[in-house]
């Protein structure tokens, strides 16, 4: 969509960039000229994303294991990404943790681990970058938080997630005012259904693809291509929408509109259900 090297020059972090949409939106903007780090927890997997999408692009993409949770590793990932290419201009906050449950069938525990690879991981690189920007007085950079669109309509059985999803859409638009002085940009992106595998081996196991047809909920009837996303995010990231801050871009093709919070269809799941469909999630942990 952007013409040829529009993020030349510009280092990016894309957290949980090994695989699904995060891979998707690094392969572009390597495609555009930029610089770009991956990180989560599984280091081979970002070794050989980062090694396939070198050779596809052309381009430079260095992974970096980190966990978004742990502060510490997050502050080990920035400086480790300064020391390879020399500075950061863009953290892209995609990396999350989500799944279908009852509420009342969660542990505190289970709230907890979404709440804090999506909020506190959020949190964590906010601040680990923006106070590095801050105090090398470094400028025109920006922060693209990916969200959803139940961060502000709220849906049942993915209550964490809409939780922390809302305090990730709070923080961007307050931080879009209160940094703008550090010449720092807010913004987010709230996709609708677009298949992974991380998402819908958790949100859709089992027959539920076939039962829930995401596309039906969709006004125009499909669900979302990965190439949309890249070109939405390569343009929010980019210098082209330097104006545009504290603004959260929806990208559903109308779903949320049609029907607000995606997963409350589920309360047409059987009780008795739920035992196997909890099986069938875990069962694809780190598979
Ligand atoms: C109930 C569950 C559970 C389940 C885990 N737990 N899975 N409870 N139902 N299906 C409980 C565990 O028993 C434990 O509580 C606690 O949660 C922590 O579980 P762990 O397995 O120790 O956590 P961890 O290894 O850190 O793994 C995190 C994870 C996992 C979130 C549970 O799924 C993961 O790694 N996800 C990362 C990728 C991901 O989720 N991608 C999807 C993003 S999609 P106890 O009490 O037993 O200790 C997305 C889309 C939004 O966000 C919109 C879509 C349209
Ligand atoms: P995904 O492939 O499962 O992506 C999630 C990524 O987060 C993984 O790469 C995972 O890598 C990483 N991650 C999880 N926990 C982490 C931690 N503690 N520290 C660091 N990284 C961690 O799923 P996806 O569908 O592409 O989701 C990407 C983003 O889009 C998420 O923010 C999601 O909420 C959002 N979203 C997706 C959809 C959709 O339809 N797919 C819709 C709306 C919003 P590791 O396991 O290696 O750590």
């Amino acid at each position: 969509m952007l013409r040829d090297e529009a993020l030349k020059g510009k280092t990016i972090v894309v957290t949980g960039g090994g695989s699904g949409l995060g891979k998707a939106m690094t392969k572009y903007f390597l495609e555009l000229g930029a610089n770009v780090a991956i990180t989560s927890r599984n280091f081979e997997k970002l070794q050989n994303t980062a090694k396939e999408l070198e050779e596809e692009s052309g381009g430079k993409c260095l992974p970096v294991q980190c966990d978004v949770r742990e502060y510490h590793q997050v502050e080990a990932m920035r400086d480790a990404v300064i020391a390879h290419f020399g500075k950061v201009d863009v953290l892209l906050n995609n990396a999350a943790g989500n799944f279908i449950s009852p509420t009342e069938r969660l542990s505190h525990r289970a709230f907890d681990v979404i709440i804090d690879i999506v909020l506190k991981g959020t949190k964590n690189c906010i601040l680990a970058f923006g106070k590095h920007w801050i105090d090398s007085k470094q400028t025109n950079t920006n922060v693209l938080n990916i969200v959803t669109t139940y961060s502000w309509t709220g849906s049942g059985y993915v209550v964490p997630s809409a939780a922390a999803k809302a305090g990730v859409l709070a923080m961007t638009r307050s931080l879009a005012v209160e940094w703008a002085k550090y010449g720092m940009r807010f913004n987010a992106i709230a996709p609708g259904p677009f298949p992974t595998k991380g998402a819908w081996d958790r949100l859709m196991p089992g027959n539920l693809q076939e039962k829930f047809d995401m596309a039906k909920k969709v006004p125009l009837q499909r669900v979302g291509d990965h190439q949309e996303l890249a070109n939405l995010a390569a343009y929010l990231v980019s210098d082209f929408s330097a104006y545009i801050n504290g603004e959260v871009v929806t990208i559903d093709g109308g779903e949320w509109l049609m029907g607000a919070g995606e997963f409350n269809m589920l309360s047409e799941i059987p009780e008795s259900l739920w035992d196997e469909l909890e099986k069938m999630i875990r069962a694809k942990k780190n598979k």
